[in-house]
């Protein structure tokens, strides 16, 4: 994973010698911290329309990223997987880790074969986000796809916004990851609204899941809110309850190559607080609703 991201940004970037690599990753150095600031207060604001702070969340935060969609939707053992679900919503999905996380999920069940997954992505900067989605879509995609076709469509659309879902005739799979943290309390009631739209306009038989970090109260009640509402629906059955809590999963990504440790996440874990320690547990929380 961390060999194909660097391989994008090389590409993107005209990067032909090593000497070029190393300087341009040296450089990455300050937007990671920033990034890294960033994310330690709620609301998260962040500007992601610059191409390094995406660099930057592609090397420290994506990888692990990938991983929780697959996780939340083990819950259902290889349910999900079997139910031949190709319809993809992805709402503040940036640069789309969560088709890597359905992708996995779909191959460790052997339930990749053939398809045609169509990908619609929201999100307030999706055009901005386009230079890393190429990326990922070009360079990581391809070694898990298998035989399937991924199709995406990307729209700018701001999930505190009041907006119109019409009905979508294809079974689906809704998604919200680590996106609640960056809206700002007084539009929760607006985000409860929309997500009630969007449980109207999908099919019996889809799926939302929201997956977020667990460590801002904020968010939890957020969700739990959603989570309130959404099951006052008779058709609504909860697969996962936000009440069964967070959890703190080692990444299978903590171990970036030597040539980032060397050049960019060059922190020594419990040594050097240099702000370039690469990230080792996500603490998240997740649930799955399931329009019956
Ligand atoms: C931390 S990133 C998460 C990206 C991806 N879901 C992931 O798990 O890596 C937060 C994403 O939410 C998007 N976002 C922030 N506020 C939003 C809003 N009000 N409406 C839609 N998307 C928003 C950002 O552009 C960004 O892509």
């Amino acid at each position: 994973m961390y060999q194909d991201l660097l391989n994008g940004l090389y590409n993107a970037n005209n990067l032909t010698n090593q000497a070029q690599q190393i300087l341009y990753l040296q450089n990455l150095q300050e937007d990671v911290k920033s990034l890294r600031r960033a994310f330690t207060v709620y609301p998260v604001q962040f500007d992601y329309t610059n191409n390094k702070i995406q660099a930057s969340y592609l090397l420290t935060y994506f990888p692990h990223y990938t991983e929780l969609l697959q996780v939340a939707l083990n819950k259902t053992n290889s349910t999900i997987a079997t139910e031949n679900i190709n319809n993809l919503l992805l709402f503040g999905s940036g640069p789309c880790p969560e088709i890597i996380g359905y992708l996995k999920y779909l191959n460790e069940h052997n339930a990749n074969n053939n398809r045609t997954i169509k990908a619609s992505i929201y999100d307030i900067a999706s055009t901005h986000w386009q230079y890393s989605r190429n990326i990922v879509f070009n360079n990581i995609v391809p070694n898990l796809k298998k035989q399937s076709i991924i199709n995406q469509t990307a729209k700018d659309l701001r999930i505190d916004n009041s907006f119109t879902a019409n009905p979508i005739a294809e079974k689906s799979l809704v998604v919200f990851q680590n996106c609640l943290n960056e809206i700002t309390e007084d539009k929760h009631q607006v985000v409860v609204d929309n997500f009630s739209k969007i449980y109207t306009a999908i099919p019996q038989g889809s799926y939302i899941v929201i997956i977020d970090l667990s460590e801002y109260d904020s968010v939890i009640n957020l969700i739990t809110r959603i989570q309130t509402t959404l099951s006052s629906n008779d058709t609504a059955q909860i697969i996962r309850n936000v009440s069964e809590g967070g959890l703190n999963r080692q990444s299978s990504y903590a171990n970036p190559i030597p040539f980032i440790r060397e050049n960019l996440l060059t922190g020594i874990p419990f040594q050097v607080q240099n702000g370039l320690i690469p990230k080792r547990h996500i603490k998240f929380t997740y649930i799955i609703i399931k329009k019956t």
